[in-house]
C-alpha cells in the first residue's frame, strides 16, 4: 500500500538533523535552479541580469550566483565592497541608496560602476566627488503605484525612494545641462508582483514625461520586485524591453533579489518547550521572528515543512524571546510535536540573514550550505564572543 505523501520523510530531513540549530540552511541545488531560470528569462528578453545583494549577502550564495550574472546591485558601501570582492573586476557593481554621502565616494569610486542618485539634492552633492569611471544614473519615482500595500510601495505618495518624475521634468526643462553626466535611469516600483502588466503603463508614463532625457541614457534598470520565475512566459516584459530598445537603444537591466533566493534556504529550528495555555498549545522554538524579521514586520506566516491545514495536532509556533508577539503562527501536524524535534521554516532565503539580529541574546542561526554533489558544510557559526563583541566587549 502507498503511504500518504505527508508520512514520507522529506529528502532534506536527514540534512536538517545534522545541523546545530538554529540554522539557516542553503540548498545550493535549488539556488542553481533559480539562477538558471532567471538567467534564461533575462537572456530570452535580451536584458542584463544583476542580483540584488540586499536579499542575501551570504558569501556562499554570492559565490554561487556570481558566475551566472552580469553584476551585483547594492545599497551601501559595505555591500558594494563585499560585492566587488566576490564578483571580481570585470562584472558590474551598481548602487542606489537614499543615504549616499559625499564622504562615501572614495569607497564608491573604488568599488562601483553605476550609481543611481535617489534625489536631486543627493545628485548635486555627490556627483562632483565621483570618479569618471563611475556611470551616473538617476532613480525615478514615476508616481504610479503597482503595489497595493503602502508599506512596500516605493511609488507611494511622498515616497523617499527616487526623484518624483514631475520634479525631475521641471529640473530638466529648467537646466538640461545639469543632466549631461547622467547615463542611466533606475526604477524599482514592484514588490512581489506576479505579472508585468503594469510595467508597460509605467514605461509609457516615463516616456511621455522625459523623452529627451531617455534619448541620452545608455541603460535602464527596471529594479527587482517581480516574481520573475512565475512569469517566464509573459509577453508584457518582452514588450517593455523591446520598446526601450527600439525607441531608445538602451541596455535593459533587471536586479531581482527575492525570486532568486527566497526558496533556496530554510531556517531549521528545534522545539525546546511545549505547554498548554487556556485554549492553545505552544511549541517554543530556539529561533525567533528576529531571525526572520519580515514575519513580524509584515505579519505573514511562513510555510513550515510537514505542517498541513486540518491535521490533528495544532500548535502556536512561538519564538524564543520575551516579545509576546514573537510567534510564527498557528500550524497543524499529523503527529504530536516532541521536545528536541526539528522543524524547517521554508522560504527563508530572502531578507532573513541580512535583517536578523541578536535581540535577547538569542544566537543567530548558523549558516550552512548543502548540495547533492558537495554535501553539507557549515559556512559560519556565531559564538558568545561574536555577540559580546557587538555589544562592545573588548574581552
Ligand atoms: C532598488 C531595489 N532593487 C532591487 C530590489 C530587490 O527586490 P526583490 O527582492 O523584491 O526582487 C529592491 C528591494 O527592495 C530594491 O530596493
Amino acid at each position: 500500500m502507498t503511504r500518504p505523501e505527508h508520512h514520507r520523510s522529506h529528502p532534506n530531513t536527514e540534512v536538517d538533523n545534522e545541523v546545530d540549530t538554529p540554522a539557516l540552511v542553503w540548498d545550493l541545488d535549488v539556488l542553481d535552479g533559480r539562477v538558471r531560470a532567471l538567467r534564461g528569462f533575462a537572456d530570452a528578453h535580451a536584458s542584463t541580469l544583476y542580483f540584488s545583494v540586499k536579499a542575501s549577502g551570504v558569501i556562499a550564495v554570492l559565490n554561487r550566483i556570481a558566475p551566472m550574472v552580469a553584476g551585483f546591485s547594492c545599497s551601501s558601501p559595505f555591500e558594494a565592497q563585499l560585492a566587488r570582492d566576490i564578483i571580481g573586476p570585470s562584472s558590474v557593481v551598481s548602487m542606489t541608496s537614499p543615504a549616499l554621502t559625499h564622504a562615501q565616494c572614495s569607497v564608491i569610486n573604488q568599488t562601483c560602476d553605476h550609481v543611481s542618485f535617489n534625489s536631486l539634492s543627493q545628485m548635486e552633492r555627490v556627483a562632483p566627488a565621483l570618479a569618471p569611471s563611475v556611470e551616473q544614473g538617476i532613480r525615478i519615482n514615476p508616481g504610479f503605484s503597482i503595489v497595493e500595500d503602502p508599506r512596500y510601495d516605493p511609488a507611494r505618495e511622498n515616497s523617499k525612494l527616487g526623484i518624483p518624475i514631475d520634479q525631475l521634468l521641471a529640473a530638466y526643462e529648467g537646466n538640461p545641462g545639469k543632466f549631461t553626466g547622467i547615463s542611466g535611469v533606475h526604477i524599482h516600483t514592484a514588490c512581489g508582483n506576479r505579472t508585468f502588466n503594469r510595467l508597460i503603463q509605467t514605461m509609457e508614463l516615463i516616456e511621455a514625461k522625459i523623452p529627451a532625457l531617455l534619448q541620452q541614457v545608455r541603460w535602464f534598470n527596471l529594479g527587482g520586485g517581480y516574481a520573475f520565475d512565475k512569469v517566464l512566459k509573459s509577453t508584457a516584459f518582452g514588450e517593455a524591453v523591446a520598446r526601450l530598445r527600439s525607441h531608445f537603444d538602451m541596455d535593459v537591466i533587471i536586479e531581482p533579489g527575492t525570486s532568486m533566493v527566497q526558496n533556496a534556504a530554510r531556517v531549521v529550528t528545534s522545539v525546546v518547550d511545549i505547554f498548554k495555555t487556556k485554549t492553545a498549545i505552544h511549541a517554543v522554538l530556539d529561533t525567533s521572528v528576529n531571525h526572520m524579521p519580515e514575519v513580524f514586520a509584515y505579519q505573514f506566516q511562513p510555510p513550515v515543512r510537514s505542517a498541513r491545514r486540518d491535521a490533528g495536532h495544532t500548535y502556536i509556533l512561538s519564538g524564543a524571546t520575551c516579545l509576546a508577539g514573537d510567534i510564527f503562527g498557528t500550524y497543524s501536524f499529523d503527529r504530536p510535536l516532541t521536545i528536541g524535534q526539528r522543524l524547517a521554516i521554508e522560504k527563508a532565503g530572502a531578507y532573513t540573514h541580512g535583517q536578523s539580529h541578536w535581540f535577547n541574546g538569542i544566537n543567530l542561526p548558523a549558516i550552512y550550505s548543502h548540495s547533492v554533489a558537495g554535501g553539507l558544510s557549515c559556512e559560519r557559526e556565531f559564538t558568545f564572543e561574536d555577540f559580546a563583541s557587538r555589544c562592545g566587549s573588548t574581552r
